[in-house]
């Protein structure tokens, strides 16, 4: 087991700065952290980040960055000085930006997690071949995943599915985030190849991201705590 004591990060998908303040008004930062993504960010700007982190969270920036590398290695100062905790970029940039966003952050006074996105998992084999890829998307995965470990970040985004394997080729220090994740019994919504929050874990998981089975629950709070109980038993 590799998480810390926060596993869950609460995924903050909302249209505004109101509901998100709401929700984490009734959250405690010392058990959860929240998400930032780009819907929450292109509407309430860094403001809503620095309001979450006046509360006491720790924020994770899902912007995933994905440009040439000087304008992701700025783009990436500017996330550590706005102080999340965590920020993230495209390994599909390449080595030289993901190069070029470590020395940005190891630059910098305060130094965020670095993680990297491989393959998108909404993206089937048809839809990579679409693109020029004509390779299995979990060979890509991989692929990405070792390019993101040699440019030395500090972990990676992937899909439960992938943890164990990426758990065994890149060790216990290595971070992986999965979203997709699922209580038992709850609506799988959009996310296709999910697992349960315990079974994410137990495969390799440093830290889960979770959206809409907390966000839309008819009680937010008890929602996460019945996740957050269903970790503490299997663990
Ligand atoms: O609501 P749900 O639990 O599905 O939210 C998952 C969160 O994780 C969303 O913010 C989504 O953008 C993000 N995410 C994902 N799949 C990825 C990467 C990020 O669902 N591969």
């Amino acid at each position: 087991m590799t998480a810390d004591n926060k596993p869950i990060i609460i995924a903050l998908d909302f249209p505004s700065a109101a509901p998100a303040l709401e929700l984490a008004e009734r959250l405690d930062p010392d058990r959860c952290r929240l998400k930032v993504g780009k819907e929450l960010f292109t509407r309430a700007g860094p403001a809503v980040v620095e309001q979450l982190q006046s509360k006491g969270f720790e924020v994770f920036l899902d912007l995933k960055f994905h440009d040439i590398p000087h304008t992701t290695a700025a783009a990436c100062s500017a996330a550590a000085e706005l102080g999340v905790w965590m920020v993230n970029v495209h390994a599909s940039g390449g080595r030289r930006m993901m190069e070029a966003a470590r020395e940005a952050i190891d630059a910098g006074r305060h130094r965020p997690l670095l993680i990297a996105v491989t393959v998108l998992t909404s993206m089937s084999a048809d839809e990579l071949t679409e693109i020029g890829l004509f390779t299995d998307p979990a060979d890509q995965v991989m692929r990405l995943a070792r390019l993101a470990h040699q440019s030395g970040l500090d972990g990676l985004v992937c899909s439960a599915q992938e943890a164990a394997k990426l758990r065994d080729e890149f060790g216990a220090g290595f971070k992986l985030v999965t979203p997709g994740v699922r209580p038992a019994g709850a609506d799988s919504g959009d996310q296709r190849r999910i697992m349960t929050p315990e079974q994410a874990l137990q495969a390799g998981a440093s830290y889960l991201v979770i959206g809409r089975p907390i966000t839309q629950a008819t009680d937010p709070v008890a929602a996460f705590e019945h996740i957050q109980q269903q970790i503490a038993v299997s663990r």
